[in-house]
Parts: C-alpha cells; structure tokens; sequence
C-alpha cells in the first residue's frame, strides 16, 4: 500500500486527535472481548481457588469450581478458555499415562464445562510435561528427549480430550509431526469437527518461568528445552514451522511467547493470511502485573496496550491471563 501524506499544513495528524470521538473514527485496530482466550490453572481437591506466588491474580482452581469461572468468562464475553493442570507429584510418572486418562484434571473440567456453559469454547493442551516425572514436554530417555515415541503419546493424549468434548487442541510440545498425526487420528475416530491451534513457532524462552510454577513442573525440569522449542534468534524457521503445521491440518496456528515475538506473528499473518494468535505468556503477565502493583506503571493501561500491539501485529486473538480484566475494561 502507497501511503501519502500532503505537505504541512494540508496535513495537520492533530487534526484527527483532537477529541476521543475522532480519535475513535479513526482507529485502526480494536481489541474486542471475542478475541480473548483466557487460560486456566485446574487442580485436584474440592473448593479450592490458591493464587499462584509468581502470578499475583492468577489462581488454581478445583473442577468443582470450573464450572463457575468458565460460566463467569461466558458472561464476561471472553470467547474461550485453554485449561493446565496442576498434577500432584504421585501421578507424574516415566510414561505419562495421567496425561489419556478420561478422568485426568483437564478431561473432568472439560465436561463439566461442557456441560454447564455453552456459549464459550474449551481449548486443551497436548504435551506431557505435567504429567512427566522429568518435566519434560516429551519421553526423555538417555539425555535425549524422543520425538516418535512421544508423538503416540500425543496421540492417545489427545483422543481423550476429544472424547471429553474439547473444541480446540492446542499441541504445545514442539515434536515433529504431530499435527499430522492427530489430525490423522481425530479423523479416523470420528472427531472431524475438532479444531486443532498449533503452537507452531514456540520459542524456547525465558518468560515460561511462572508457567511451570503454576504447573508443579519447575521442581522436576532436567536441563532446558532447546531441541525442540525454537532458538530466539530463528524468524524464517518460524515461517517454515508455520507453513509445516498447516500442511498436516492445523487450523490456527500460534506465536508463543507474545511481546517479544510480534514481527513474528506479523510476518505469519501477512505471509499466510490464516487464523493467527499469540500467547501473552506468564512472565509477560508477572512483568505488567509486578510493575503495575509497584505502581511503577499504569497497569489498566499498560496491561490494554500490551494487547493492541497483538491486534496492530495481524493477531485474531491472543492468549492471556489478563482475560478477565480486560474485558472488564472494555466494558468501560
Ligand atoms: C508446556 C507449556 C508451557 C507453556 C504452555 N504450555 C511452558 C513450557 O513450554 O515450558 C507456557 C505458558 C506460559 O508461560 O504462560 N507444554
């Protein structure tokens, strides 16, 4: 696009700045609550909502309880919430198979959901890392972490969240060719209509630290998770990830973490022009939230800003804790 600007002062851009109605008229991107995913933080027990230390206003909440948020994001208007289990340590095991059973956190908060709220969709995540005894997204034998072996796992992890009724299956894992094969067996199985969002280009960051507090998978991590999260410095491999997850039946695809990554997700929309979202992720959330109570920055308007950027990026929708807030904000 040619952009022209007549010479001062046929042009004057304070004309067009002069009130908030104006302002308005000429606004070119608008966050809306539909493009808020709001994850959620499940653990076992009955009536239980414990803040997490590391993400102040962020709690883990028991199923008893989900119904109850999940009906609270549907009035808010958010459009969908992305449930985490917290695992108690005695489940976590060398084979993940917490990770397929029907009864597991996420598959009972998933139907109780389901059941209950209707006008909100239910994501889901596959990886193994809160259900593995070593913290890692995958099987790890030998120091190394097993792509194919892990993939039936996801396989199997991810036909029990269908089975609960999940909408949406967000792989989160980063193994090669798992799109492929889930989309391969939710077909087989009769799951045709569910969604699958791909964290396609996830990096390898420093901003998951709160996350795996919130998880309980800190504590069990061995080493880091560079061989299959991305390298920071990696753009056109992002690109080639993208293009990779969408050709083995991904829907939507993802940019995870968010602010550090936007010429990425900018580049993904213009490159595919396909359903794109970004994950503000926790440490995104601790920074906004640790400076904000500090009163070191406006937080209602630091936390809104933070996510135009996504919107100005060619985002859909993102991925964020601020969820709740925000749309609280925007009814204002
Ligand atoms: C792991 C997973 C992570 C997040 C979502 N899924 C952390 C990791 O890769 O270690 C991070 C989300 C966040 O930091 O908010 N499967």
């Amino acid at each position: 696009m040619k952009l022209t600007v007549a010479p001062f002062p046929g042009t004057r851009f304070r004309r067009t700045r002069r009130t908030s109605a104006i302002r308005a008229l000429v606004q070119e991107n608008v966050l809306s609550k539909k493009d808020l995913i709001w994850p959620l933080f499940l653990r076992e027990g009955t009536n239980i909502k414990e803040e997490i230390p590391s993400m102040p206003g962020v709690f883990r909440h028991s199923v008893d309880r989900i119904s109850e948020v999940a009906s609270e994001a549907e009035q808010l208007g958010i459009a969908a919430v992305c449930l985490f289990p917290y695992t108690e340590i005695e489940l976590k095991t060398k084979n993940c198979s917490e990770a397929w059973n029907p009864e597991n956190l996420s598959n009972r908060a998933t139907r109780e959901i389901k059941a209950n709220v209707h006008n909100l969709a239910v994501m889901t995540d596959v990886a193994l890392d809160p259900y593995n005894i070593d913290g890692h997204d995958g099987y790890f034998r030998d120091g190394i972490i097993q792509n194919d072996e892990t993939i039936k796992a996801l396989v199997k992890q991810a036909l029990s969240q269908a089975e609960a009724g999940t909408d949406i299956i967000g792989p989160s894992d980063m193994m090669d060719g798992r799109i492929g094969a889930i989309r391969q067996a939710l077909e087989k199985n009769n799951f045709k209509d569910v969604c699958i969002m791909s964290y396609a280009a996830k990096y390898a960051s420093a901003f998951y630290g709160p996350f795996r507090d919130a998880v309980g998978a800190s504590g069990s991590l061995q080493g880091d998770k560079k061989t299959y999260q991305m390298n920071s410095s990696n753009t056109n491999e992002a690109l080639r990830l993208i293009e990779r997850d969408l050709m083995e039946g991904a829907d939507m695809i993802m940019v995870k973490p968010g602010m550090p990554y936007l010429d990425i997700c900018q580049r993904a929309k213009e490159d595919f022009g396909v359903p794109t979202f970004a994950y503000q992720v926790s440490g995104e959330y601790a920074m906004i939230q640790a400076a904000a109570q500090n009163q070191w920055i406006d937080g209602p308007n630091a936390i809104l800003e933070s996510l135009l950027a996504f919107k100005r990026a060619g985002c859909n929708g993102i991925l964020t804790y601020f969820a709740p807030m925000v749309a609280k904000l925007l009814d204002n």
